[in-house]
């Protein structure tokens, strides 16, 4: 083939009809998306398919022209699935590189294609049917990850640990209560996607460019072949807007950050100082210089990319900010933090229902935990109102108690029912069952709560919500 600038001005001949010089090299690869655009191409032949059925149903192409398009289009599916396709720098992005193979397997039939079309309307519906997928998917990664900490918090209802604030020793909790709250906070994050789903699937096709076309098109029809809920009212916003993948990325953002949050705990638990659990091998490496080390690289990592995510969501909302109605190109930019953002997602969300599964608990460190932190503090107060003492004032007594056990160096519940009594006369025998680690967990008895039948409780409203009952 020729490589003289005009000829490379030729292959170009989508758009090049007015220009006198061809783009260099480098404007070239500047402005080409190709290089990530390409994995929108099942989305573009799932488009173009349906836009060249309603074309032929409107009597804008013929059936013949639709015909070979449809078998055009396929060729190139099977040429893309067998690696058989060739993409072109050149013609820029997914779209004019398949619309360019097409015109060349079917002639003037392909060129009809984009009748009442442009690639501003294309390509906002090509990522709307990419998320749409993309969530969905996400969506039961994140219910397979809720499976599996109901699975872990069902074998841990009766297991006592101990609930922080400040990180500082706080109550005793039952372990599955602990995890059920991840197990919330994931179910807020599916409500979420859900809902976020409604937006995304709108169809922009027919915004045309921007203002519409001239072509007697049928929008509802698009929608309906391509599932669509509804069709973007506005053809200006059709193509212009991507509040929706902004809207997924600040979704994905608040996953990531529960998952990070999740992760910081398994990190710190698995510290020898606590060991209140352990990873299984294949989610930690050790050190080439300490044998004794076993690092806790997947939660550190989980950590590590929440960060990333966070950037894409700025990314997008700062791409967006500044841009003028109605199609800019500074959109194209928003292919990549998107693409990374569900990927980075997945792999997080699938190697994290796989981790759950691994994890081995050690119930005895968390006990001990629980009692070298006082942590059935609060119960000897709340027993002392309960005998009639004002709350401010059992506190203090409390306190005081505490005080005397730490210098004698044990738990409150060693201590003797005189000694105890040397902080309030109104304690008596029937002390000791609130001050066992059992006992205040069981206790908080109400919905909420971390007694064993309120988890229990809350595990089976989980299955039923999972399995789609309630
Ligand atoms: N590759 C472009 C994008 O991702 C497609 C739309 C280009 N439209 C245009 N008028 N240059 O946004």
């Amino acid at each position: 083939m020729d490589d003289s600038p005009l000829e490379q001005n030729k292959q170009q001949e989508t758009w090049s009809g007015r220009f006198n010089e061809p783009v260099s090299e480098l404007v070239q690869r500047y402005t080409a998306s190709i290089g990530f655009d390409q994995r929108l191409a099942e989305y573009d032949i799932q488009g173009s398919l349906a836009h060249a059925q309603m074309l032929a149903t409107q009597g804008i192409i013929s059936t013949e022209d639709f015909t070979a398009i449809k078998q055009g289009l396929s060729q190139i599916r099977n040429e893309i699935l067998n690696h058989q396709f060739t993409w072109s720098q050149q013609l820029e992005d997914v779209h004019l590189n398949i619309e360019k193979r097409l015109t060349v397997i079917i002639g003037d039939a392909g060129k009809r294609l984009h009748t009442g079309r442009s690639r501003n309307d294309q390509v906002a519906t090509d990522i709307r049917l990419f998320l749409r997928a993309s969530i969905d998917d996400i969506v039961g990664l994140i219910k397979a990850m809720q499976q599996a900490l109901l699975n872990l918090a069902q074998r841990h209802i009766h297991t006592v640990m101990p609930g922080f604030t400040h990180l500082q020793v706080a109550q005793p909790i039952s372990f599955g209560h602990h995890l059920m709250a991840y197990y919330e906070m994931l179910k807020r994050d599916v409500e979420r996607l859900i809902d976020c789903r409604k937006r995304v699937n709108q169809l922009p096709l027919g915004a045309a460019a921007l203002a519409g076309t001239s072509y007697p098109i049928n929008r509802e029809l698009v929608a309906q072949l391509l599932n669509f809920e509804g069709v973007c009212k506005n053809s200006l916003d059709a193509v212009s807007d991507r509040d929706f993948a902004i809207e997924f990325c600040a979704c994905a953002s608040v996953i990531m950050t529960h998952l990070s949050r999740m992760s910081e705990e398994f990190i710190i638990w698995m510290n020898p100082l606590f060991g209140f659990i352990q990873l299984a091998d294949r989610f930690c490496t050790g050190s080439s210089i300490m044998p004794q080390k076993k690092n806790p690289d997947v939660p550190e990592l989980v950590r590590g990319k929440t960060g990333r995510i966070n950037g894409h969501l700025v990314a997008l909302l700062t791409l967006m900010k500044a841009q003028p109605l109605a199609y800019n190109k500074d959109n194209q930019e928003d292919k990549e933090p998107l693409f990374d953002t569900v990927d980075t997602l997945t792999d997080t969300l699938r190697i994290y229902a796989d981790m759950l599964t691994g994890i081995q608990v050690n119930q005895d460190a968390m006990r001990q935990s629980a009692l070298r932190g006082y942590a059935t503090a609060t119960d000897l107060a709340d027993y002392l109102v309960k005998k009639g003492i004002p709350f401010r004032d059992a506190h203090e007594m409390v306190a005081k108690t505490v005080q005397y056990a730490e210098q004698k160096g044990c738990d409150l519940n060693d201590l003797e029912l005189n000694e105890l009594q040397q902080f309030s006369s109104s304690i008596e025998s029937d002390i000791f069952i609130h001050l066992t680690l059992q006992g205040s967990m069981e206790s908080r008895n109400h919905t909420g709560a971390t007694a064993p039948c309120q988890v229990q409780r809350a595990i089976d409203e989980a299955r039923q919500w999972l399995a789609g009952i309630s």
